[in-house]
């Protein structure tokens, strides 16, 4: 494993500045759910000072691993804890008493570039390898199990429900067909598939293989349940006062946060509409153009 990480951090500025008044200096609590590469992280360890402590999680090793590395090399006085697991767990470790409330938590939702160009794991069809998907790989199924073993029609609704793809039962069905001789176990055979059976390889930017990879990603990592719970328990970890910053990255999660913040009895949205990045930004980044900005705030009771 490189310790180097190649991901660059989504609407830094704007996150940072979110975060940043958030709580008193000498005891602020932040918490980083989804540190990646550690890129917000950094910026926000910056600015914290002694006393205060900032709590990184994340459900894959491998990001764990780079990110202590990372942050071991930036001068910080801060205590910084990293924790391989979900930020689903999050109420569960300040029960336990390992933390106090927080005065904000980050969640910068999907995967990171270093995932995705990890050719162990299959996230891009682009970089290849072995279909696995999952970002804990000791967690759950593969999504190359998942191919092997579901139904036509689970397969299906999968690909329809979390890719949004209309031809999902002509992929379906393809895989299922394939699966009889040869089963599908890497990333370039599910891509060279999807190629075949849907019409137009590449719909505008978008590749036809873009959204098949994604809901089997989300599938297989059980994504939009981990949010959908996280957004109801998160507000009571936060301190009154707190914030709650969630970057999204496509339309499924973007209504899950926006109608969690609206909807939650203990929190006020401060962003009516999301933020989102600049053109310089998405030029420089291209990866953050779906990238959605919300923030909401506990109630002081
Ligand atoms: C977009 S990246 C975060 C990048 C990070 N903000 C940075 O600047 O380097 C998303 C990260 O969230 C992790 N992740 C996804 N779902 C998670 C979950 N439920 N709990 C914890 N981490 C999760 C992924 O493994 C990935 O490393």
């Amino acid at each position: 494993m490189s310790n180097q990480t190649v991901h660059v951090p989504v609407l830094l500025e704007e996150v940072t500045k979110a975060i940043a008044e958030s709580g008193a200096p000498g005891e602020r609590v932040w918490i980083d759910g989804t540190l990646g590469g550690a890129g917000h992280a950094s910026e926000l360890v910056a600015l914290l000072h002694d006393g205060d402590c900032l709590i990184g999680f994340d459900r894959d090793p491998v990001a764990i691993a780079r990110s202590e590395a990372k942050l071991s090399q930036i001068s910080r006085i801060c205590s910084v804890k990293l924790v391989n697991s979900s930020y689903r767990d999050i109420p569960e470790y300040i029960r336990d008493g390992s933390i106090g409330h927080a005065d904000a938590i980050l969640l910068d939702l999907g995967l990171s570039s270093d995932q995705l160009e990890d050719r162990e794991r299959g996230f891009s069809f682009k970089v290849g390898g072995p279909l696995d998907l999952r970002f804990d790989p000791s967690q759950g199924i593969s999504a190359a199990d998942l191919l092997a073993k579901a139904s036509d029609r689970e397969l299906a609704d999968i690909i329809y429900q979390f890719g949004e793809e209309r031809f999902s039962r002509r992929i379906a069905r393809a895989i299922v067909e394939r699966r009889l001789t040869d089963p599908v176990t890497t990333a370039e055979q599910l891509c060279d598939l999807i190629h075949r059976v849907v019409p137009g390889k590449i719909h505008g930017r978008i590749d036809s293989a873009t959204r098949t990879f994604q809901a089997l990603r989300i599938a297989v990592n059980q994504e939009l349940d981990h949010l959908t719970e996280s957004m109801k328990r998160l507000p009571e970890c936060l301190k009154p006062g707190g914030v709650l910053v969630v970057i999204s990255f496509h339309s499924l999660e973007d209504r899950i946060v926006k109608h969690s913040m609206r909807d939650h009895p203990l929190l006020e949205v401060l962003t009516r509409k999301p933020i989102l990045p600049t053109e310089m930004e998405i030029d420089k980044n291209p990866r953050s153009r779906s990238a959605k900005l919300r923030i909401a705030r506990r109630l002081f009771e």
